[in-house]
């Protein structure tokens, strides 16, 4: 006899919004959460509070820099107390972790708390205890990844990873993350906004990987220019915490000389992996692959009947949305339903400043599959970013130069998070390039900057 309908594992983004559509769709539900508190990585460790820094920590730069006194603004002598910021920041995570507890119980999902691992296919053990479901959906997220010869300890603050500098106990004086990837970025600006020096070491000849390349280029531009020291096609050989400093090796990532860094504080920010070594995946008849990723059919199933995988723990972008459509698809499959998550169209947004936002093809990928047309229009063009003097960045619409069909929106801006929703939906509708250039824009709004680059698709943007 089954407890259960369905239990998901894991109450991350993916796993608690599967819960929640699951209850919805009258399963009776359980989820196993191992943390004290509900939300996953996302609302504990990642999203949320990494937002509320990246905020926090902007409104004291513009305070604290004299950015404001071109509008006639003077904080001078405006100062950082850390404690309060942190103690923000918690309060915003306590108040949405908070939120998933009371949507729990206002759904009937049960919450089972401890660590869950599978004893068969229909059954799993919590702190000795045996539950069985008729379906299971693995939501079990991700974690750093570790770089050999580099030991993390977030208790001491030298050496750590996103958890660690989310909650560091004073700026240092020079941080060094090593990765320049979105958690390093994202994390750094952080950091060098609070006063920090920031070096990036990373191993690519270019930071952000997987972005588009004019995006890649325009964005080291931009994050050089305020002031961080970007060091590409280089490796960290090894890193040896000398009380509370740590010493760097480095050397070119193809060989070569090997030179030191002395750092206060190190991130290791160069990805993460699925969280599946802890889950006796193979009791359940379940392999992960090389990466330790499950792979899944279109449904969301696994090799196994009845043992559904979604969100870190499986191949595709690690994103708290993707893991939430997943969710509510798998959740919908296995309520009888068919699920819908269209995997080309996953936006991407790294919430640095300007923004950073992407959705479908990058232009070298473009390109690849056949004849495009590309149209690019310059925030310093825009009246609402000259308006606010805020005109770093720019949009650039990919469109298939025989049917105009948009494949895919790069846009760098302060609100390029906001704005890429609207280039996802067009696309979703299978915007042609004139379908946007032709679709009224309130006046003055950064969004007429996307308006006028698919205008420059055809060639004919009217301000410049
Ligand atoms: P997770 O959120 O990792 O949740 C999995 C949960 O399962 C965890 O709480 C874990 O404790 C639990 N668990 C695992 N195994 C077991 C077990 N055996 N038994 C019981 N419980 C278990 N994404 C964005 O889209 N936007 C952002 O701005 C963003 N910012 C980020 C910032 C940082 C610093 C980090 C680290 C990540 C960020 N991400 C962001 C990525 C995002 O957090 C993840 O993609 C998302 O959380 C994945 O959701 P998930 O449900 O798959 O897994
Ligand atoms: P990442 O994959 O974005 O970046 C890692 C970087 O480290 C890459 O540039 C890679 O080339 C580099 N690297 C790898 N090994 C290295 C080495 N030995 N030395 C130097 N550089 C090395 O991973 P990151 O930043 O750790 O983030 C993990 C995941 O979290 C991302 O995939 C992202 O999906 C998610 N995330 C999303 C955010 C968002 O949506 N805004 C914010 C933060 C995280």
């Amino acid at each position: 006899m089954a407890d259960y309908d369905l239990i998901v594992i894991g109450a991350g983004p993916g796993g608690y919004v599967a819960a929640i559509r699951a209850a919805q769709l009258g399963l009776k539900t359980a989820c196993v959460e191992s943390r004290d508190t509900l939300g996953g990585t996302c609302l504990n460790v990642g999203c949320i509070p990494s937002k509320a820094l990246l905020h926090a920590s902007e409104l004291y730069e513009e305070a604290h820099s004299g950015a404001l006194e071109k509008f006639g603004i003077n904080l001078k002598g405006a100062s950082l107390d850390l404690k309060a910021m942190m103690a923000e920041k918690e309060k915003a995570v306590g108040e949405l972790t908070g939120g998933i507890e009371f949507l729990f119980k206002k759904n009937k999902v049960d919450w089972i708390k401890g660590h869950a691992a599978f004893e068969s296919a229909s059954s799993i053990i919590v702190d000795g205890k045996s539950y069985a479901a008729k379906n299971f959906i693995i939501a079990a997220g991700s974690s750093v990844t570790p770089l050999p010869g580099v030991e993390i300890d977030n208790s001491k603050g030298v050496v750590v990873d996103s958890t660690g500098a989310l909650e560091l106990s004073k700026v240092p004086e020079h941080l060094v993350v090593i990765g320049g990837g979105v958690i390093g970025l994202e994390l750094g600006s952080v950091w060098r906004r609070l006063g920090a020096k920031v070096t990036v070491v990373e191993y690519l000849d270019q930071i952000l990987p997987g972005m588009d390349g004019e995006i890649r280029k325009e964005s080291a531009k931009i994050f050089k220019k305020q002031g961080f020291d970007i060091q590409t096609g280089t490796k960290v050989t090894g890193v040896a915490v000398k009380g509370k400093k740590a010493i760097l090796s480095v050397e070119p990532a193809a060989g070569g000389e090997v030179s030191t860094i002395e750092a206060d504080a190190v991130l290791v920010s160069i990805g993460r992996r699925p969280n599946t070594d802890g889950l006796a995946l193979d009791k359940a008849g379940i392999t992960p692959n090389n990466r330790g990723q499950i792979a899944i059919g279109h449904d969301f199933q696994t090799s196994v009947p009845g043992i559904y995988a979604i969100g870190d723990c499986v191949p595709g972008p690690m994103l708290a949305h993707k893991a939430e459509d997943e969710g509510i698809a798998a959740a919908e499959f296995i309520a009888g339903m068919t699920g819908i998550v269209n995997h080309d169209l996953i936006p991407g947004v790294v919430y640095t400043h300007p923004e950073i936002a992407s959705i479908g093809l990058t232009e070298e990928e473009a390109r690849e599959r056949g004849a495009i047309k590309v149209g690019k229009f310059p925030f310093a063009a825009n009246s609402r970013a000259k308006a606010n003097r805020d005109t770093d960045g720019f949009v650039k619409v990919i469109a298939e130069a025989d049917t105009d069909r948009v494949v895919g929106v790069h846009i760098i801006s302060s609100l390029a998070g906001t704005l890429i929703a609207q280039a996802t939906q067009a696309m979703e509708f299978g915007a042609c390039s004139e379908d946007i250039a032709y679709t009224c824009h309130a006046h003055p709004t950064h969004a007429e900057a996307l308006k006028e680059a698919a205008m420059a698709v055809q060639g004919k943007p009217i301000h410049m």
